[in-house]
């Protein structure tokens, strides 16, 4: 089977097939040297690029971490070019289950004892049942979205005020991390999460429930601490016990308060108890995890623009709100340049970085350059910022071009591949794209939106990029004259 991918630049028909380059090394040794590598010696970007130009090719063999002792199989076939990595979202070639980390699974006792939604693959009947019970909650609240983010996003563009005048900067993650714990918590039990025992706790407590799971995922960075101490975290697994009382704290308030919800969760045959745990993740990991990440880097690369891009979204917002009367989903439609910024930080920094598959048969796929064959049962692992960075595709590729997909520019989104599947697909209970990839682009554009109509610039100061997303002080807000 040969996977398509003919609408890509450059794809000739008649490509020669070539035996995958890379070697898995030792076993046991190799694992380990490629962890090194990747962590302490080169570094996320450059362990791949390395690669890619040692063998003259973007799709090769390699070990992912975090290797012994925690993954019994750390090989991968890696696929890091546009073309070749959109056999990730293949799902009739390509299988999902317990995937989602990567070479690991997590303890089921994180998630209640269940495998939750994504880690299921599309062949189970309960992906199906869940998926389709997160589409239809997500469609049912869509009148709530605008009206609820905009409230969230005046408190926290007020709060980052009140910290400036206070000490001078303001802790953009933190604030941002309430805002939009209590926007999916509202969503999703129609209360806020103040309302209910867990008052303030819910970001730190899903902070620590992430942290846990992901350790063997991430590196401290610690300056001061020799790697093989630091390399200790990829080689246990962290235990869940430590954030139990948090997590079952979390998971009596959403069960509380959701009960509508999880009414029609078992009316449509599911368990009360695994719905819930579900919805502890949707809310916890899917919605909290991902704007943790993604919303600060939109504010990172936002301010890099400086104030010439700053001028130019403050005059297309403020035109549109001002002939539209109102901020509604059509309005936002009518802004080009916002939405172009948007989807330009969703490539140059997609906010989940990796993807992982297993080919269910043997297929052969292409890179731009040759066709290679992965064998049944393989694991196939793309690295999205460097595919999205694909120079055959998009010029300037390591460059924020705020404006890049504007006009003609448009038929480029088909390469913007953050929620699991291309910009231009839509999400479906036989797929496993992210099911919220629209409300995600509406809360980007609706920041932007607030922002600009609020200030006429701002200043930001950003700090190393970590697993969990990027620190961002704001340093200075201009208001809108
Ligand atoms: C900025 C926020 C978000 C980001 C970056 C994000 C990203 C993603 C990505 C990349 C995947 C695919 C993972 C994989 O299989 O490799 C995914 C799946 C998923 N996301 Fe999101 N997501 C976000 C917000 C949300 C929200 C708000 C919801 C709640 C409705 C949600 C629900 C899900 C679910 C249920 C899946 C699994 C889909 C399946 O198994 O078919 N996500 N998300």
């Amino acid at each position: 089977m040969v996977s398509s991918s003919s609408d890509h630049p450059a794809s000739s028909s008649e490509l020669a097939l070539r035996e995958i380059p890379g070697s898995y090394g030792l076993p046991f040794f190799g694992p380990i040297k490629d962890r090194y590598d990747y962590f302490y010696n080169q570094g996320q970007d450059d362990f791949f690029k390395a690669r890619i130009k040692k063998y003259n090719s973007t799709v090769f063999r390699t070990n992912m971490p975090p290797g012994p002792f925690i993954s019994s199989n750390p090989k991968v076939v890696a696929v890091l070019d546009s073309k070749s990595f959109t056999i990730l979202f293949d799902n009739d070639k390509v299988e999902k289950k317990d995937i989602l980390d990567g070479t690991f699974m997590p303890s089921l006792s994180f998630f209640g004892g269940y495998r939750v939604c994504a880690f299921l693959d599309t062949t189970e009947s309960n992906h199906h049942a869940l998926k389709s019970f997160f589409l239809s909650f997500l469609a049912s609240s869509h009148k709530k979205f605008i009206p609820y983010l905009r409230t969230g996003l005046s408190e926290l563009y007020g709060n980052l005020e009140n910290e400036i005048a206070e000490k001078k900067s303001a802790d953009f993650n933190n604030n941002c991390d309430n805002m939009a714990f209590d926007f999916m918590f509202k969503l999703v039990t129609g209360v806020l999460p103040s309302e209910t025992e867990l008052k303030s706790k819910g970001p730190a407590t899903i902070t620590t429930w992430l942290a846990l799971q992901l350790a063997p995922l991430g590196t401290a960075g610690l300056k001061y601490v020799p790697h093989f101490l630091e390399d200790i975290i990829h080689t246990i697994r962290l235990p869940f016990l430590v954030i139990k009382p948090g997590y079952n704290k979390l998971y009596k308030a959403i069960y509380d308060s959701a009960s509508s919800l999880l009414d029609e969760a078992e009316k449509s045959g599911m368990k009360r108890a695994e719905a819930c745990h579900n919805l502890v993740f949707l809310v916890g990991f899917n919605a909290f995890g991902g704007m943790k990440v993604l919303f600060p880097t939109v504010i990172k690369w936002i301010a890099t623009g400086g104030q010439s891009l700053h001028r130019r979204l403050a005059e297309e917002i403020r035109a549109v709100v001002k002939e539209e009367g109102d901020i509604t989903f059509s309005a936002l439609e009518k802004m080009p340049l916002t939405k172009s910024a948007v989807y330009e930080v969703l490539r140059i920094d997609p906010p989940v970085p990796f993807q992982y598959a297993k080919a269910r048969e043997d297929i052969v796929v292409e890179s731009h350059d040759a066709a290679f064959q992965i064998k049944k049962g393989e694991t196939i692992f793309g690295y999205q910022p460097l595919v999205t960075k694909d120079p055959k595709v998009f010029d300037n590729p390591d460059d924020f071009v705020a404006d890049r997909f504007v006009g003609d520019g448009e038929k480029l989104i088909k390469y913007v591949y953050w929620s699991n599947a291309r910009e231009t697909e839509q999400p479906s209970a036989d797929n496993k794209q992210c099911p919220a990839k629209d409300l995600i682009v509406l809360c980007c554009r609706l920041m932007l939106v607030e922002l600009f109509l609020r200030y006429d610039t701002f200043t930001a100061e950003i700090g190393k990029q970590g697993g969990l997303g990027t620190p961002v002080k704001i340093t200075s807000f201009t208001k809108a004259t």
